[in-house]
């Protein structure tokens, strides 16, 4: 007999066969989905990443290893392929659900490769395994059809990526993961130097200094689907280490860096899920929108655009009308007022949604949002319902607002009789950050944003012209994002005046909510630089200490350069429509930063922490 894998090679993948290969011979290789004995007919349903084929042994006394196959074991069969006909009252034997559901292979040989211990959970889509067991077995999830695809994808994705950019002219180019520590970013993980006593290095968080360097270097256009390493809170849209598409290019403006980009995202979508993006942005260009209003109309910078519900800003109008009567609102139209607070940068804030008649909240419901408002730090959720007078009702203003006030705010909403008015004021940053939940929220709630999976729509947005600054607590100015982005030419002005209105060359790209792109263009002019650094108190001998070598990597002839890099993950995981970024990622971490397949991160013998020149010290009890 002809032995399996030496002289019996694969013939077809398990998801191959069709009516087209009736009658052929075939040799196939997988893993026993299931076996069912059909009264001295044996039925295996074989899988392999491709596919499912039912092979067919009969009669099953002829093949005893057939009899003994359990699910997940490893087998060869060698067969000839046949209609599964119809049964004798004439109903097809056909499986619609199977792609190879018209065919079935007639077995005349099978070899066992392997046994299989029988698995803690089934292999298959839907199963309601807690994720922690799954992860303790990834790799027998990771033989469920669902995240094969998902894999699948993400590679073609990869692959079409590399395509992209090889045409366009760029170079791969692999920078280091030990560097050295900067300040300032995402919080890094170190490395203790075996060879430097007390020394460390950082895992990079990212390729930025490396990437800029190469533009000093003349590499012209650079980009590397690279491992970044960040030590912070997670969430479902992060890991500790994931995975950047990171680009840098010389000679190039904001625009010029959109088109490249806009370029990537329409092959990615073709080439990956067989969607013309051009249907819904026919000139290839995502829309932008400037920070300033993409705060004012959501609350944040990465508005999920599939639904409305805005905010409408109402602070002017409170401010205008002195508080309107309303306790809880006149201290901060007075500080407008006394010229504490300016308007251009206002420390406080007033806003509201409109939920329109259409959709009933229950008294419970809108407790629920007061809860929910509370949980994220908020004093409560000030509502009104509107009457057909525009009058107000179940609301805590409703006693002591002018009507000139609640008409103006009526007006402003655009509210209608039997409307709900949600509102937030206090700490600019607080009210933001309630809000844009709160919408997300009540999207979610309401049916607005389409369950994750039964969607298509692709909303992407770029969101522009953010400040470079933002004002810590103490009134002092941190970089909003890197110190090397480049001011607006007609701002640097402002960066001795007035640095909390410099805005600057800095971009994220969002898809349905999801941050899954930024970037900036770089501060390549040294003198400007310096006015930066100065801003946020930043000496230069401080300076020249956090990175000195970057710093004199500019003084050598910096042309002009930008980048951006994509978060590959969380662009995987938008493609694939799955509401986590661990669905994309073969070996993820859980929530809790640790891996349950392995076990990481384990403690390690006081010896190999001796050798780093390390010592534990044990949390509290
Ligand atoms: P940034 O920090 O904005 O920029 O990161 C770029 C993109 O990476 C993704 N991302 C993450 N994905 C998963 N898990 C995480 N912990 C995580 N953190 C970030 C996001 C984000 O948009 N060097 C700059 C880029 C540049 O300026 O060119 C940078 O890293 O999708």
């Amino acid at each position: 007999m002809a032995k399996f894998i030496d002289e019996l090679k694969r013939t077809h993948t398990c998801g191959q066969l069709r009516a087209e290969h009736v009658n052929q011979d075939v040799v196939l290789f997988g893993w026993v989905q299931s076996r069912r004995d059909h009264g001295g007919c044996i039925f295996i349903d074989l899988r392999d990443r491709d596919g499912i084929t039912q092979v067919v042994f009969d009669p099953a006394t002829d093949f005893p290893e057939a009899d003994r196959c359990r699910s997940e074991w490893v087998i060869g069969v060698r067969g000839k392929v046949r209609d599964r006909g119809a049964k004798p009252d004439g109903t097809s034997l056909h499986n619609p659900r199977l792609a190879t559901g018209a065919v079935e292979v007639v077995a005349s040989e099978i070899e066992i490769f392997n046994k299989a211990q029988t698995p803690p959970f089934l292999i298959e889509d839907d199963i309601d395994t807690g994720e922690d067991k799954r992860l303790e077995y990834r790799y027998l999830d990771l033989r469920r059809p669902q995240l094969q695809r998902n894999l699948m994808l993400r590679s073609r994705l990869n692959h079409t990526t590399r395509s992209y950019f090889h045409e366009n002219g760029f170079i791969e180019v692999e920078t280091p993961f030990l560097v050295k520590y900067t300040p300032g970013g995402a919080r890094n993980f170190l490395v203790p130097s075996r060879l430097y006593p007390g020394s460390c290095y950082a895992l990079a968080e990212s390729p930025q200094v490396y990437k800029q360097m190469l533009m000093v270097a003349g590499y012209d256009r650079y980009y590397q689907i690279v491992r970044c390493f960040r030590d912070e809170d997670l969430r479902i849209d992060r890991q500790p280490e994931f995975t950047q598409i990171d680009v840098e290019m010389s000679f190039i403006d904001q625009d010029d860096l959109f088109t490249m980009l806009e370029g990537l995202v329409f092959r990615l979508w073709k080439e990956g899920l067989g969607v013309d993006l051009r249907e819904r942005y026919p000139d290839g260009k995502f829309p932008r929108l400037r920070f300033e209003e993409s705060m004012r109309r959501f609350g944040n910078d990465k508005p999920d655009l599939r639904f409305g519900l805005e905010h409408v800003e109402l602070t002017q109008l409170v401010v205008e009308h002195g508080g309107g009567g309303v306790p809880l609102l006149e201290p901060l139209a007075k500080k407008f007022a006394s010229g504490e607070y300016r308007v251009e940068l206002p420390k406080e804030i007033v806003k509201a949604i409109r939920v329109p008649a259409e959709h009933t909240l229950s008294r419970k419901d809108t407790d629920d949002l007061e809860k929910l408002c509370k949980q994220m730090g908020a004093g409560g959720l000030a509502r009104a319902k509107v009457g057909a007078e525009g009058e107000w009702t179940q609301s805590p203003f409703a006693k002591t607002i002018t009507s000139e006030l609640r008409d103006a705010i009526n007006a402003a909403c655009d509210a209608q009789s039997g409307d709900l008015l949600l509102f937030q004021f206090g700490a600019e940053a607080k009210v933001q950050t309630v809000m844009a939940n709160l919408r997300l929220h009540l999207g979610k709630k309401l049916g607005l944003i389409p369950d994750v999976g039964t969607d298509a729509d692709w909303n992407f947005l770029w969101v522009v012209e953010p400040p470079l600054f933002e004002a810590n607590d103490d009134g002092t100015w941190a970089a909003a994002h890197h110190v090397f982005t480049r001011p607006h030419d007609e701002d640097v002005d402002k960066l001795g005046t007035d640095p909390g209105l410099v805005k600057c060359y800095r971009y994220d790209l969002v898809l349905n909510g999801f941050e899954i792109a930024g970037g900036s263009i770089r501060l390549h002019q040294p003198e400007v630089q310096k006015k930066v650094f100065e801003v946020i108190g930043l000496s230069e001998e401080e300076a020249r200490e956090k990175f000195g070598f970057f710093l004199d990597a500019l003084t050598y002839g910096a042309p002009p350069h930008g980048g951006i890099a994509f978060g590959m993950d969380r662009v995987a995981m938008l493609a694939c429509q799955t509401e986590s970024i661990r669905d994309v990622i073969a070996f993820p971490k859980t929530q809790r930063a640790n891996d349950q397949l392995t076990g990481a991160p384990t403690r390690v013998d006081p010896k190999q922490l001796a050798e780093l020149h390390v010592k534990a010290i044990e949390p509290p009890k």
